[in-house]
């Protein structure tokens, strides 16, 4: 198979290293893209084999030249979320198949683009989902698709990110909604989608409270960060901030990011507490799915430790996961957490709670991405995948409506209404 990558930044690497270094007997990478030239380059350099003639690199500019060009089967989209629909829909009007990173998109409007594009050329989508494929979230989905707790009737889902991981998202793109759709799509896009995934259903109705409570002007200013400039590498008060990034002396973000902003000011390490950031860092929801389920969510982008808590409520019984992923932040080492920091509880009505064993797996996202990538490059190889893990346009859709509907809800004050909101939008996703 012949793969394009539009994106260089930091997450198509994943899937360059995959291709090059794993599945490179049956699918090689044609051609790189990227609107930085710097990190083209890079990419160029990195995705070649050695003693070939190397890759070829297109500027954004240049995006069909690509595909007219090189032809790809596939192309993988690894940009800003915004910018994932013009990619994914031109890829598809070129004839090519498409893998694009999470979330498929960050508006209904550009999912309607999408869903169009899709109909209109019949090629597919995936969305890599990698969270459905760790070994330990696969195992709930079996445990209760095996009705474990009996019928499904309610869920509470926290999930934490840390202090470190957390203000990433307030340094760079992510920080305002027109690029991200802010965290409920850019970062609980994974959470929703692994919702409708265990749960099997759609969310129907959805209530949500945010605001940014953590990453604000008042709280640096209760750090005693006054004064504090617009990005870390020129801070006056760098050295007092426990956010100081120091992107110039990390090797990798110095050479992808700093050594190329440059060509177009993409600066890695803004402040964490400027005033214009517009996304929430607290956000808490109520979702109603098509099933007469009922979850509570909360996210939350500043905690102590990084993971989270799910417990599924059933006629029978409960079954709860935990995992603290990180912890110790600040005050000690960020420390990945050890192995007992997974655990899975079966508490049945009448008996005992019960320790549930669950694979860990190895490698990043909870052992999740070297499976995804192995159903992905060679899917001949894996076993037939019985929990219906690959992700498409339809389930990708649907990951991201609990998050536009949460935005809204947010804004308005009030409950919205998932099908409401798609017919007004002309959307069909059934
Ligand atoms: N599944 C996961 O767990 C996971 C993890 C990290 C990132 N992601 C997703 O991967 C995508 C990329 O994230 P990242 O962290 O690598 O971001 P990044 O900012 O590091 O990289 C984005 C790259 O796209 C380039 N770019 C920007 N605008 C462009 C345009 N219009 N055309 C072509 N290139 C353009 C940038 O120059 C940069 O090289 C995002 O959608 C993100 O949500 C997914």
């Amino acid at each position: 198979m012949k793969f394009a990558i539009v994106g260089c930044g930091s997450r198509h690497s994943m899937f360059r290293n995959s291709i090059l270094d794993v599945y490179g007997e049956t699918n090689e990478i044609v051609a790189v893209c990227d609107s930085n030239a710097h990190r083209l380059g890079l990419a160029a350099t990195a995705a070649s084999k050695q003693g070939t003639n190397g890759v070829a690199s297109y500027m954004a500019d240049d995006f069909d030249t690509l595909l007219a060009e090189q032809k790809p089967d596939t192309v993988i989209v690894s940009t800003p979320d915004y910018t994932h629909a013009d990619y994914i829909v031109r890829s598809m009007e070129a004839g090519c198949n498409v893998i694009s990173e999470k979330p498929l998109t960050t508006d209904l409007a550009q999912l309607k683009r999408i869903l169009d594009a899709q109909e209109r050329t019949g090629k597919s989508i995936q969305v890599t989902f990698n969270y459905r494929y760790s070994p330990a979230r696969t195992h709930l989905k079996k445990m209760l698709r095996d009705g474990a707790i009996g019928e499904i009737t309610g869920v509470t889902f926290k999930w934490y990110l840390d202090r470190v991981h957390g203000a990433d998202y307030f340094r760079r793109w992510h920080r305002q909604k027109k690029n991200s759709g802010g965290l409920m799509v850019h970062k609980s896009t994974h959470h929703f989608d692994l919702l409708n995934w265990w749960l099997d259903a759609r969310p129907e109705q959805v209530f949500a409270h945010g605001s940014r409570r953590f990453y604000t002007p008042q709280m640096a200013e209760q750090f005693g960060l006054s004064g504090r400039g617009s990005r870390c590498l020129t801070c006056p008060v760098a050295d007092k901030c426990d956010f100081d990034l120091k992107a110039q002396d990390d090797p990798n973000l110095s050479v992808l990011y700093v050594d190329a902003e440059e060509l177009d000011h993409y600066y890695r390490d803004l402040c964490i507490f400027d005033e214009e950031i517009g996304i929430e860092d607290t956000v808490q929801a109520t979702i109603c799915y098509d099933t007469g389920v009922t979850a509570n969510y909360t996210l939350l982008a500043y905690s102590p430790w990084e993971g989270y808590e799910i417990t599924f409520h059933g006629t029978k019984g409960d079954l709860s996961q935990k995992h603290i992923e990180v912890h110790g932040v600040f005050g000690g080492k960020r420390d990945h957490a050890d192995e007992d920091a997974l655990s899975t509880v079966l508490h049945l009505a009448g008996e005992q709670p019960q320790n549930v064993i669950v694979d860990q797996g190895s490698g990043d996202h909870g052992g999740a991405d070297p499976i995804m990538l192995g159903y992905i490059f060679a899917p001949e190889t894996m076993e037939e995948d019985t929990f219906s893990r690959k992700s498409d346009h339809i389930s990708g859709g649907w990951s991201i409506l609990t998050g536009i509907a949460a935005n809204m809800s947010i804004e308005a004050r009030g409950a919205i209404n998932i099908s409401e909101m798609l017919k007004s939008n002309g959307i069909n996703l059934f």
